[in-house]
């Protein structure tokens, strides 16, 4: 109840406003989101490589409203890209893209405008070495991005999916995507949902999960489990040694700054650990996710506002 408020809340532009003005450096701000350029997201990148993890890069933003900021959007990734290159690290970090942060949801030709973008970005990556894995939004942009994904595959086949385990639709969505060399990365989902669409309480979510995870494990498929969830990350390991999954044929995801001392524990059994590291200016939507997912964090955040 109380996310669902807040989420709903988060769209008032003057609480954005009054947010957005605190300081990345923030306590609160800080623990999610490793800084507002590229070159902090790279040392970010570095310090969690060094320790045995492996990253996805997130240039904040999303919903942008016209063509500029949408290329502004892929030339931050290109940046990115280089500097990963030149820092040795793409062996070990790729990026994850939101379309709306590059177009899809402009009138007209949003979607041409996103797939151009996407495509430029996983050019990029592919060059150096790497990967692009594109986010789920809300539930009225999954048909468009599947359909974006599908076109995207055609020529770079290594494309990451997102689905979102509290939408209804996700078991068929699971199944059509859980082929040889797909990389679906697997979450509960974290926008505002009406019940038509999504499964409401946490209860039939993490059902919906465990539903899931079983077609991508069983399937040939790569599975990226995304949870912090203590019990799904053991319900996904039985799964995976049901399936005769050796660690390195999924892995599993997390968020900067949540659960960091589990993504090492999980790294030092042998798996593959992500962790999904977002940065840049634009951090207001992000930050409000994160808040919504669990009431400790709104009191860390009044203090953060207090102490501004
Ligand atoms: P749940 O919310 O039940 O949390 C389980 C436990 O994890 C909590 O009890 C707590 O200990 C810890 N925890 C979780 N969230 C926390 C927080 N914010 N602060 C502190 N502790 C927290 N969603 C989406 O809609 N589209 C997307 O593309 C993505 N991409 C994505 C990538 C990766 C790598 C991850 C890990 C997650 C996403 N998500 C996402 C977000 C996802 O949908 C979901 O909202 C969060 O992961 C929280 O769900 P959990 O599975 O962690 O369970």
């Amino acid at each position: 109840m109380l996310r669902r408020i807040l989420l709903g809340v988060s769209r008032s532009p003057q609480i954005k406003k009054a947010v957005s003005a605190m300081p990345v450096s923030s306590g609160i701000v800080a623990r999610f989101v490793a800084g507002e350029t590229a070159p902090e997201a790279v040392l970010a990148t570095e310090k969690l490589v060094s320790s045995g993890l492996n990253v996805t890069l997130d240039h904040l933003g999303e919903d942008v409203t016209d063509a500029a900021a949408a290329t502004a959007t892929a030339e931050a990734y290109l940046t990115l890209l280089k500097q990963l290159s030149a820092a040795g690290l793409t062996a070990n970090a790729e990026v994850s893209v939101k379309l709306s942060a590059v177009g899809q949801a402009l009138p007209g030709d949003g979607e041409k405008i996103a797939l151009e973008n996407a495509r430029s970005i996983c050019h990029a990556a592919r060059n150096a070495g790497t990967t692009v894995t594109l986010d789920m939004e809300d539930h009225t942009t999954t048909d468009s991005t599947l359909s974006i994904l599908r076109e995207l595959r055609q020529d770079f086949p290594e494309t990451g999916a997102v689905l979102q385990a509290y939408l209804r639709r996700t078991e068929g969505d699971c199944r059509d995507l859980a082929y040889e060399g797909s990389r679906v990365r697997l979450c509960k989902g974290a926008y505002k949902e009406p019940e038509s669409v999504a499964y409401q309480d946490k209860r039939s979510v993490d059902k919906a999960y465990v539903r899931a995870m079983k077609i991508l494990m069983n399937g040939a498929g790569y599975p990226m489990i995304a949870s912090h969830d203590p019990r799904l990350i053991a319900i996904a390991g039985s799964l995976a040694d049901r399936a005769n999954r050796r660690p390195g044929s999924f892995e599993y995801q997390m968020l900067f700054g949540i659960r960091p001392e589990e993504q090492l524990r999980l790294a030092g059994e042998g798996h593959t650990v992500r962790i999904y590291i977002p940065y840049g200016e634009d951090w207001y939507g992000y930050l409000v996710r994160r808040l919504a997912e669990r009431p400790a964090n709104l009191q860390f955040f009044a203090r953060s506002l207090i102490s501004k």
